[in-house]
C-alpha cells in the first residue's frame, strides 16, 4: 500500500494539461446561467439536477449531452468566459500549460456558427488568466467524425483561413467509427502544410487500429487515451519508437465505462510498456474531477511514488506544443520541486 496522494506536492509540480475539452469545462452553475442568458430550458432546473445529468452509460449518451452543452455556447464572450474561467482554475492546480481541444466542427457545421468571433473571443479569454497569471496556453481546434468528412473539411478550411496564431494543432475527436470509411486526411495534410501539428483521440473506446490509423493517416503526434492499445506490441513499439504520447484521462474512462473498474485500467501497464504518458481530465465536471483528481487515480492504480507523480509532469512539459525555452524553464521548475512537501 503507498502513502496517501500527496496533493499538496502535486501542485506545485509545474505541469501541463494536453486533453481538455473546452466545452466539456462548463459545470453546472455555468449551465444554469448559459440557459438562463440565452433562453434556454435548462436539462435540469438546479446544479445537482445537472450534476445527475453529467452521469452517462456510455460514450452515445455522453456525446449527445456535450453536443447540448456545445449548442448551448452562443454569443463570443461565452466562449472568452469558459475559456478564462478553466485556465484560471487550472492554475490554482498547478498548471503552467493548458492545450484546449475546440469542437470547431460541431460549432460552424452542427450550429452553424462563424469561426472569427468563436477564435477571437476564445483567445480574448485565454488572454484574461495569462495576463493574471502567466498561464501558458494553445487551441486544438478538432474534427467531430459524427460528421461527414466533407463537411468538417468545409469547417476546417475556415478555421485554417483564419488567424492561427493561438492554435498549435489540429485534432480529431468524437467516434471513430466512420474513419475507416471516409477521408479525413486532407484535412490534417493542409494543418500539417500551415505548419500546425497533429493530434488525434484513438483506441478509447476501439483497439490499437485505431492508434496506428491516427498516426500513419493523421500524422497524429500525440494520440488521446490509447487505452485501447496495448493489444498489439506492434502498436505500442510505433508509440514508444517515435515517442508520442498518450494523454490518458482515467477519470473520464470510467466515467464513460471504457473501463469496468480502476483494477481494469491499463494505466500501469501502458507505464511499464515505456509509453510516454501525460495525464488529462477530458470534460472535468461532466466527469466530476480535475486534474489533481487524476494524478490521484494514478498515484492509487499504479502505486507510484513522488518521482513517479514528477515524471507524469514532466511528460506533459515535454509532450506538449510549447515553445522550447518555456518548456526548459518549466523543466528546470519541475526538477527543483521539494520532494519532502
Ligand atoms: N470529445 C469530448 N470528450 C471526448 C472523449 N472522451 N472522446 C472523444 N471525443 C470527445
Ligand atoms: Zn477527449
Amino acid at each position: 500500500m503507498n502513502n496517501s496522494f500527496p496533493r499538496e506536492f502535486v501542485r506545485a509540480l509545474p505541469k501541463a494539461e494536453l486533453h481538455v475539452h473546452l466545452e466539456g469545462t462548463v459545470d453546472a452553475a455555468t449551465l444554469l446561467a448559459l440557459a438562463e442568458r440565452h433562453g434556454i430550458e435548462p436539462p435540469a432546473d438546479d446544479e445537482a439536477g445537472i450534476n445527475a445529468w453529467y452521469r452517462f452509460d456510455g460514450f452515445p449518451a455522453f456525446l449527445e449531452r456535450y453536443l447540448t452543452v456545445t449548442s448551448m455556447l452562443r454569443d463570443p464572450e461565452d466562449f472568452a468566459f469558459i475559456a478564462e474561467r478553466y485556465l484560471l482554475a487550472a492554475h490554482q492546480q498547478g498548471v503552467v500549460h493548458v492545450e484546449f481541444h475546440i469542437s470547431a466542427c460541431a460549432h460552424l457545421i452542427e450550429n452553424n456558427k462563424p469561426w472569427p468571433p468563436i477564435y477571437d473571443a476564445i483567445v480574448a479569454g485565454c488572454r484574461r488568466a495569462e495576463a493574471v497569471t502567466r498561464i501558458s496556453w494553445g487551441l486544438i481546434p478538432d474534427i467531430s467524425p459524427h460528421l461527414p468528412a466533407s463537411e468538417c473539411e468545409r469547417a476546417m478550411t475556415k478555421v485554417l483561413d483564419h488567424d492561427l496564431t493561438g492554435v498549435v494543432a489540429v485534432g480529431m475527436g468524437g467516434p471513430a467509427d466512420t474513419w475507416f470509411t471516409d477521408d479525413f486526411t486532407p484535412i490534417f495534410r493542409r494543418a500539417k502544410s500551415e505548419g500546425l501539428h497533429s493530434v488525434s483521440h484513438a483506441a478509447e473506446h476501439g483497439g490499437p487500429r485505431e492508434v496506428v490509423f491516427a498516426v500513419e493517416q493523421f500524422g497524429a503526434e500525440r494520440i488521446q487515451h490509447g487505452i485501447g492499445v496495448l493489444a498489439d506490441p506492434a502498436a505500442v513499439q510505433l508509440l514508444v519508437e517515435r515517442g508520442i504520447a498518450c494523454d490518458v484521462c482515467p477519470g473520464s474512462n470510467l466515467a464513460l465505462q471504457a473501463v469496468d473498474s480502476p483494477a481494469a485500467h491499463p494505466l500501469p501497464a501502458m507505464l511499464d510498456a515505456g509509453i510516454k504518458v501525460t495525464l488529462g481530465s477530458d470534460d472535468p465536471p461532466m466527469f466530476q474531477t480535475n486534474l489533481l483528481d487524476e494524478y490521484e487515480r494514478a498515484w492509487n492504480w499504479c502505486a507510484l511514488t513522488k518521482e513517479g507523480m514528477r515524471q507524469l509532469a514532466a511528460n506533459s512539459l515535454e509532450a506538449s506544443f510549447a515553445p522550447a525555452d518555456r518548456v526548459s524553464a518549466w523543466m528546470t521548475q519541475l526538477e527543483a520541486c521539494d520532494s519532502d512537501r
